[in-house]
């Protein structure tokens, strides 16, 4: 006491200085490298975002060419990989599988792996980019009982993740530009977010110097608590309770109750003060997508009904609670028939970009290890009975 802050939730403390992502949560500001986001939404593409937030700046064309082409030529994984994915059950949560998967590159990678060697840590982060797809797509199809399906190199990134998420042997799955065009946006949207709880995670067990797949699979459970990545799953199976317009109210009574835990999932944010841009682009996106297949579910009533009654109750205004980017985020992937057990891995997958680059900014520069203090409240010190 005295010596240190005591921050609970470290709402004040910044344990890092970083020149990736800048956040300005009053204005509803994101920029990645200096880049509004809703601009790398509209112009660019996730393949791009991933060069620019790893290297610092946008990449001419011949160096996204050669990007691209590097990222198709790691899309396989091991073929031993299998045999972990048989060590789960069917229907274990596809982010259990995940933590273990990544974790398990670790296995299969750290032979040539040198932290301190900027170029082992470049070819690091371009195998996590482009095989959490194929790791991401295998969870889906161990789930339902179907063959795994390898990646195509000569299709783009989104366009590859729905291939092999929704082909089978025996039938090739064209999806449509639009859905390609909004996976795509998922992507770039969940791209990066500062210091957030995953990729403080991350940039944490870094700091030990431990293999950079062990960081992410840490990365990825941090991320699948509902308060954080596991929302947008958290957002359906909420609309789904909620079962019909009627009900709408009970449950906003419910999220204002302070006796009880339940909140509106999709709501709020720790940052963003008045409104998540991402949430702007990716409402956009969920109109277009919706448009496109022709869908009319129940459920995204219910969703354009909370939205439209939260956004209008005292209780939500002042404490300035909009919709954040997975109350969309979730809509747009049902709609394309995702499963909802699959919400956060597409989040998972899509972050690893922004992980890895904290994690490479974080060996790139003069670091030691984290190592947070605490308030002790625990039993003065007392001698052993006897
Ligand atoms: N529903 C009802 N009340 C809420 C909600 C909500 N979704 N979010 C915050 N509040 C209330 C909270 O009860 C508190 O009220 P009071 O001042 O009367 O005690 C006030 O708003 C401030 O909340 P807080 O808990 O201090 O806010 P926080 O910054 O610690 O939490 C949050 C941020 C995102 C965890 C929270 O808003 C939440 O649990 N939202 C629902 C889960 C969610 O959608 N998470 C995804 C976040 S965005 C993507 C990501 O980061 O992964």
């Amino acid at each position: 006491k005295g010596l240190f802050t005591y921050d609970p939730g470290f709402v004040s403390t910044a344990a890092c200085e970083s020149q990736i992502t800048y956040i300005d949560g009053d204005k509803g500001i994101l920029l990645h490298r200096g880049y509004p986001i809703d601009q790398l939404a509209e112009k660019s593409d996730y393949l791009e975002v991933c060069y620019l937030l790893l290297n610092g700046e946008l990449p001419d064309a011949e160096q996204k060419k050669a990007f691209v082409n590097t990222i198709s030529n790691h899309t396989m994984v091991h073929e031993q990989l299998i045999s972990f994915y048989k060590g789960f059950r069917r229907d274990a949560h596809p982010m259990a599988i995940m933590c273990g998967v990544v974790g398990a590159l670790s296995a299969f990678y750290h032979d040539s792996l040198d932290i301190n060697n900027a170029h082992h840590r470049e070819v690091c982060a371009y195998r996590l980019i482009a095989k959490m797809p194929t790791l991401a797509a295998m969870c889906y199809k161990y789930s339902i009982g179907q063959p795994f399906m390898f990646p195509r190199n000569d299709r783009g990134y989104a366009e590859n993740f729905l291939r092999m998420m929704f082909s089978t042997p025996c039938s090739d799955y064209e999806v449509s530009p639009v859905l390609v065009r909004a996976m795509d946006r998922i992507f770039t949207l969940h791209a990066d977010h500062e210091q957030n709880a995953s990729t403080s995670t991350v940039r944490l067990a870094g700091s030990s110097g431990a293999n950079p797949f062990a960081c992410i699979a840490a990365g990825i459970a941090a991320l699948w608590g509902p308060a954080h990545g596991g929302a947008n799953e958290a957002v359906l199976t909420m609309l789904e309770e909620i079962g019909d317009e009627s009900n709408i109210p009970e449950f906003i009574q419910r999220a204002k109750d302070p006796n009880d835990p339940f909140r509106l999932m999709g709501f709020g944010h720790r940052v963003y003060r008045n409104f998540d841009p991402r949430s702007r682009v990716m409402k956009k996106t969920c109109d277009e997508v919706l448009a496109e297949l022709g869908i009319s579910d129940p459920l995204l009533k219910i969703a354009s009904r909370l939205e439209e009654i939260a956004l209008e109750d005292p209780y939500f205004v002042e404490r300035k609670l909009y919709p954040n980017v997975d109350f969309y985020s979730g809509i747009i992937l049902k709609a394309m028939g995702i499963p909802t057990s699959m919400f956060t891995v597409i989040f998972a997958m899509s972050r690893t970009i922004g992980w890895i680059s904290h994690w490479n900014e974080f060996h790139s520069s003069p670091n030691r290890i984290g190592r947070p203090r605490q308030l002790y409240t625990g039993a003065k010190k007392r001698d052993y009975p006897g």
